[in-house]
């Protein structure tokens, strides 16, 4: 039987993220191993010529499950029957600035984008916003793409997720994947909120294992700011990691987990998070879906934490709605 392949657009599709991202899609690690993936690359026009060299090099890797690589700069060609995208085409920070400090530069790529998306992608595609400051970008493309439901229209969280699982992995000299209920709250700023107060390591509670001093002023500050120190120590922003991740967050998404995972997406109003932001909450995946874990008691702590998330993404929207962006 011959599977159509998957059309996955990669935006930004010259720069360093994409170029370990591109490879991991084609090796299949998105849609599985039997599943032939179309690329579809949008580049800004200068970088076209980079974005030929990119195409050769992943020719020359002879990918069996590779079946086209179109290579476009406009939005409208690039999307056209999309089932997956990875929007990472946009500038990275550089050291000592926020991520938000990119909101003018960057904001203005996404509703262009989302419009595109809207009017030529597939009936099922997923979108998933990488470039920088995401949940806001995220917020921008979602509103330009009215007849696209809200839920296809992701932020990565994951990135913060995994350093989590990282972090917490070598504090207790475990494998990173023995851990569960590890959540990542909010916003991908310095503000996000990593928590551990469900987070178990072979059935015990992590919180029992680690001195509460070590979580409030080591982990959630080292997690928060990973991607400053990252900047710092290599000179530009993380790459490889972040390429990884998003093939995590669009691999669960597509083909499920029943663990936790947190991934940013619009919200309904659960945890006190206003209905429309697009925030990182603790999901599992079914049936091609994200499902928020409901039912959770918050403490004041863990409300303070969130709220504080709740309210930069506000200031994010009410910035770029200003800025005429949505
Ligand atoms: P990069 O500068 O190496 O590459 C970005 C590419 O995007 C460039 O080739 C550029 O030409 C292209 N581009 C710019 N505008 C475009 C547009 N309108 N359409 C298509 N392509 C366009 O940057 P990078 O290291 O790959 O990072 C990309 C983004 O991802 C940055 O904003 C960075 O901050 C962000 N990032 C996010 C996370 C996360 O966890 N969400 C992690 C790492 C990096
Ligand atoms: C990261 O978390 O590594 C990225 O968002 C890049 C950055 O600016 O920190």
């Amino acid at each position: 039987m011959t599977v159509t392949p998957k059309k996955i657009v990669v935006t930004g599709a010259a720069g360093q993220i994409a170029y370990s991202l591109l490879w991991r899609i084609a090796n299949g690690d998105v849609y599985g191993k039997d599943v032939p993936v179309e690329l579809n690359l949008l580049e800004i026009p200068a970088a076209l010529g980079a974005t030929e060299g990119v195409a050769m090099e992943l020719l020359d890797s002879a990918f069996p499950l590779l079946k086209a690589i179109n290579i476009s700069d406009n939005p409208d060609v690039a999307f056209d029957g999309a089932n997956a995208a990875f929007l990472v085409g946009a500038k990275p920070r550089g050291k000592g600035e926020e991520r938000s400090d990119l909101l003018a530069a960057n904001g203005r790529i996404f509703g262009p984008q989302g419009k595109a998306i809207n009017d030529h992608a597939a009936d099922d595609v997923r979108v998933l916003v990488v470039g920088n400051p995401a949940n806001t970008n995220a917020l921008i493309a979602m509103n330009h793409a009215p007849d696209v439901p809200n839920e296809r229209f992701n932020a990565m969280m994951r990135l913060d997720h995994n350093r989590s699982l990282s972090q917490l992995a070598t504090k207790l000299g475990k494998d990173s994947d023995a851990f569960e209920k590890v959540v990542v709250w909010g916003n991908h700023s310095a503000t996000q909120f990593p928590d551990i107060t469900w987070a178990t390591v072979d059935g015990e509670k992590v919180s029992d294992l680690v001195e509460r001093d070590w979580y409030l002023n080591e982990f959630i500050p080292r997690v928060a700011k990973r991607g400053a120190e990252i900047i710092e120590v290599r000179g530009s922003s993380s790459a490889a990691s972040a390429a990884s991740s998003a093939v995590d967050h669009m691999r669960d998404w597509i083909q499920g987990t029943e663990k936790w995972v947190s991934a940013a997406i619009p919200s309904e109003g659960a945890y006190g998070i206003d209905a429309g932001l697009v925030a990182g909450v603790p999901t599992v995946s079914r049936n091609g879906r994200w499902e928020v874990v409901e039912g959770l008691e918050l403490s004041d702590f863990q409300k303070e934490r969130i709220a504080a998330n709740v309210a930069e993404l506000k200031e994010e929207r009410d910035a770029v709605a200003a800025a005429g962006l949505i």
